[in-house]
């Protein structure tokens, strides 16, 4: 057994000529007088070319038996492949570390209710790989965007003792002689105490909505980055954001080619937001062309996620909608100075038919307001006195926003369903594996 030290696939570009190892699972053996292995180790795919002349004659055997998702250690000289310029491995020699026994995802086309089932096996693929590691470029970038902008980290708590987005999506349970504690749907309330601490703060974490909805955009625990400006207004958000979203998108097509190629992603669209001033447009402007374009909404009511995919199916950019109908938005939100009726909030929809995937906007800073706000949704005062104490101690105009990860990273990738964005999904009717 050789004693040199193991090596990563993505290193392998730069080590051709030289005998390296590897360990990994076998995606794919193909047998044929050459043998052909495609290996991956978490880090890469690399083809393994396993011939009777250069392996060993126990190696070439087992290279020959090898099944699908047999994990094995592999040892060979690095070489370019002759049409597609990719280094690959002349193998000299192999073993077994542990077998596999009909793994069941095989090449063949499965249905998404059997790969749900057995999602724990299937982020072994090309395209879940690819999807995952995209994500976590977001999250690495949302992290530096925020720390080089001079934002503090301010984690919020899971488990709250009241709303944030309204009472009818809580998850609830027990929490010892209190009562009722539920899961966040959002860290806002916790940020805006925090900003009269840190001027800017973030926080980014899971949270949680119990809405019975079963669409391509919702779930039911889901991952939130949530900054907090003081002194900030509508349009600091709108700035923010775009500004956000674009160094994003510039860092994923900047270190995540091979994984965008893998999903088939066209970048066009992706360079088209970067590039561009985002669109802006008032919510009743976006009523006004929604009905131009054959929606039956009517001022006054909230988009439907077929109104944001027919508002976006028409624009290859992204579009902040602001100041909406207050009706429909939650308590803590900041009359529009100019009309009553709204509220001084902005969501940006992502093009290419994806709607929502920010939401936020000015926070009312006057304490009266807000207490009457509160009566209005009937919310219990008594849960929200250390909320109001903002407004009590050096009141500022502020404001921020939310930005649903999950539905960033389907635009980004362009699937078709949220439920491939994270790694073990929760929505109504999947709680498993
Ligand atoms: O628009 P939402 O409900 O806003 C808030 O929670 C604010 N308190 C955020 C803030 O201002 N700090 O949610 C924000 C974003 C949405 O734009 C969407 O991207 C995502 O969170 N989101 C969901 N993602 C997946 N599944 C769900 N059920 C989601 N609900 C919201
Ligand atoms: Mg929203």
């Amino acid at each position: 057994m050789s004693s040199q030290p193991f090596t990563e696939v993505r290193f392998l570009a730069g080590q051709v000529g030289e005998t390296v190892r590897l360990r990994g699972w076998v995606r794919n053996a193909r047998t044929s007088k050459t043998r052909f292995i495609e290996l991956r180790d978490g880090s890469g795919f690399v083809q393994c070319v396993v011939g009777a002349a250069e392996a060993d004659p126990a190696s070439y055997e087992l290279a020959g038996k090898l099944t699908q998702e047999a994990a094995i250690s592999v040892t060979g000289l690095v070489q370019l492949h002759p049409k597609t310029g990719q280094p690959e491995l002349l193998v000299k020699s192999l073993e077994l570390i542990g077998g596999s026994t009909d793994f069941p995802i095989t090449p063949k086309e499965h249905g998404t209710e059997f790969l749900m089932e057995n999602r724990h096996l299937w982020l072994r693929s090309k395209r879940q790989w690819a999807i995952l590691r995209i994500r976590h470029t977001l999250v690495k970038g949302i992290r530096d965007f925020f720390d080089e902008d001079g934002f503090t980290l301010l984690d919020a708590p899971i488990l709250t003792p009241s709303a944030c987005e309204g009472t009818s999506t809580l998850f609830g349970t027990e929490y010892f002689h209190e009562g009722m504690a539920f899961l966040s749907q959002s860290g806002q309330l916790y940020q805006e105490p925090g900003i009269a601490a840190f001027g800017k703060t973030y926080c980014f974490g899971p949270t949680f909505r119990a809405e019975k909805s079963k669409t391509r955009r919702h779930l039911t625990e889901f991952w939130m980055v949530e900054p907090e400006v003081a002194f900030a207004h509508l349009d600091d958000v709108m700035v923010l954001g775009e500004r956000m979203t674009k160094f994003l998108i510039q860092r994923v097509l900047e270190s995540r080619q091979e994984e965008l190629k893998i999903l088939e992603r066209d970048l066009a669209p992706l360079e088209t937001a970067l590039h561009n001033s985002f669109d802006r447009m008032t919510y009743t402007e976006a009523v006004e062309k929604l009905k131009t374009l054959g929606s039956d909404i009517e001022w006054g009511e909230d988009f439907g996620n077929d109104d944001e995919t027919i508002l976006m199916n028409a624009t290859d950019r992204p579009l902040w909608v602001h100041r909406f109908p207050k009706v429909f938005k939650a308590f803590y939100m900041e009359p529009d100075p100019l009309d009553s009726r709204l509220a001084l909030g902005a969501d940006l929809l992502a093009p290419e038919g994806y709607g929502e995937v920010i939401g936020g906007g000015e926070r009312a800073s006057d304490l009266q307001f807000l207490l009457d706000q509160i009566q209005h949704h009937q919310l219990n005062r008594a849960d929200y006195e250390w909320y109001l104490d903002v407004r009590k101690y050096g009141s500022v105009p502020h404001a921020g926003f939310g930005m649903g990860l999950e539905r960033a990273v389907a635009w980004i990738c362009k699937l078709p369903h949220v439920r491939e964005t994270i790694p073990y999904p929760r929505m109504m009717g999947t709680l498993r594996p």
